[in-house]
């Protein structure tokens, strides 16, 4: 239940409005926008639903915005155990042990199988960064040039600059270059919009064997890695066909290539598996994973690595640069692993992979009625975790303008529902809606959010002319 106490006044919410204007400067956001409107300012959540600076009420379709609180908000439970830690021991530096990082590894590793190390840190982007250093460090400690990193486009591995390097999306990356040496892009695999114009599943996943061509024009005996989503996020929701994971592990296995996973987004039951990679016949070398670790009650992040792999860095004592030279000082914060352990419980007690592949299922069928829209191009998703293509016009799949996505997203907005869509991230391909809840979600809220998103789309695309 909301708190009617933390009601701000209309003047303390003004007084916290200008505050905010004068002094925050908001991720992602042309800040021009705020002459003319106040920022959105959350206030509270509870279960699925948060509360803004006015105390309007919305449903959220997004689980934080960027799909990471996945238990739903006002865990008492969460608060807890992050509290009872954080007075025992908030912190001590990973070169030691701390009792919950031992405990929420040994966790991972059972839910992982074959990756039985796990090296903390502290966001999407940084745990990214940590495998990107493991594949270069083995490359220089075996003697090999294999410290190339493959990437696919569409996809996005965080805002540093080696993850930008490593980022299949033109306009996240515009203006931040140079980037550093020895990243190279494969295709996409989104069939909507096929590369290679083919069909599946006459298509002989051209878009998985285009790997193997990356890694001959870059040469064999220079990648040492491939990341993937396992189905892209921010770059529209993309599940790839069944088969193609196992054609990129073949190829990987036959050039020596580690396959990094990146889970961020979609580990932790977003998309009715534990796991997106678990759709597939795949197994990967690294896994790496944030948002949804502790359900974003805390920053975590982690990457989960093979035996192998971690072998690898095992020298003797008396080598000095030998082992994995990396830290990051907030990877030592308990809170987080804390909330990790807390998380998983409650998503095993309350079966919430289960409902997320149910609810997902729901979702999907209640998205794709809205199929038969003059402007919904195409419906795609796994578990909860959907997107929408808009188009204006369905046989030649042209994107709906930026002005038109605009109104699309604020008439949802607007009956009282939050989704996310692609935002500044593909040239011309921002056509996207996000529709990611908590996990928690019951039937009655996916109803609710799909009617919301319908109205959306009807009002949004009502001018596009013919
Ligand atoms: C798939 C994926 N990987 C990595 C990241 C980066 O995570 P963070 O923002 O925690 O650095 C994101 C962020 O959205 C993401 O979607």
């Amino acid at each position: 239940m909301f708190d009617t106490e933390a009601l701000l006044s209309h003047f303390e919410a003004r007084d916290i409005i200008e505050k905010d204007k004068r002094h925050l400067w908001h991720h992602l956001l042309q800040h021009r926008v705020l002459e003319s409107q106040d920022p959105m300012i959350i206030v509270e959540g509870d279960g699925v639903r948060v509360r803004d600076i006015h105390g309007r009420e919305y449903l959220d379709g997004a689980s934080g915005g960027v799909w990471c609180v996945n238990v739903g908000y006002g865990r008492e439970s969460m608060a807890k155990v992050i509290h009872d830690q954080l007075l025992r021991l908030p912190y001590y530096a990973g070169v030691a042990g701390t009792v919950p990082a031992a405990r929420f590894a040994e966790k991972l590793a059972g839910i992982l199988p074959g990756l039985d190390h796990i090296f903390f840190s502290n966001s999407g982007s940084e745990a990214n960064e940590k495998a990107f250093k493991m594949v270069r460090q083995i490359a220089h400690m075996r003697g090999t040039s294999k410290s190339k990193i493959l990437y696919r486009d569409r996809d996005y591995h965080g805002t540093t600059i080696a993850c930008l390097a490593s980022a299949g999306q033109a306009q996240r990356r515009e203006a931040y270059g140079p980037f550093p040496d020895g990243f190279a892009e494969i295709p996409h695999a989104l069939c909507y919009r096929c590369p290679f114009g083919k069909s599946y599943p006459g298509c002989d996943i051209e878009c998985a064997r285009a790997l193997e061509a990356v890694v001959h024009e870059e040469g064999p005996d220079t990648v040492g890695a491939v990341i993937l989503e396992p189905i892209t996020a921010g770059g529209g929701v993309i599940p790839p066909v069944p088969e193609y994971y196992p054609i990129i592990q073949e190829i990987c296995e036959k050039h020596g290539i580690i396959l990094i996973i990146d889970e961020v987004v979609c580990g932790f039951g977003r998309t009715g598996t534990m796991f997106g990679f678990e759709h597939y016949d795949v197994a990967p070398d690294i896994v790496t994973m944030a948002k949804g670790v502790a359900s974003s009650y805390a920053p975590i992040s982690a990457v989960a690595a093979s035996r192998a792999i971690f072998e690898e860095f095992l020298h003797d004592a008396g080598d000095e640069l030998g082992f994995f030279r990396d830290i990051s000082t907030y990877g030592g914060c308990t809170a987080g692993f804390a909330a990790a352990l807390e998380n998983l419980r409650i998503l095993e007690a309350e079966a919430l992979v289960e409902n997320s592949r149910a609810m997902g299922e729901h979702l999907l069928d209640r998205l794709r009625e809205l199929a038969d829209h003059d402007h919904v191009g195409d419906v795609r998703g796994r578990g909860l975790f959907a997107g929408i293509e808009l188009v204006a016009d369905k046989s030649s799949k042209e994107p709906v303008s930026e002005s038109v996505m605009g109104a699309v997203m604020r008439g949802i907005t607007a009956e009282g529902v939050l989704v996310g869509r692609t935002n500044r991230s593909i040239p011309g391909l921002n056509n996207t809606i996000n529709v990611a809840p908590p996990l928690i979600v019951d039937r009655a809220d996916v109803d609710e959010i799909v009617e919301a998103v319908k109205v959306g789309i009807e009002q949004g695309c009502k001018d596009i002319r013919d």
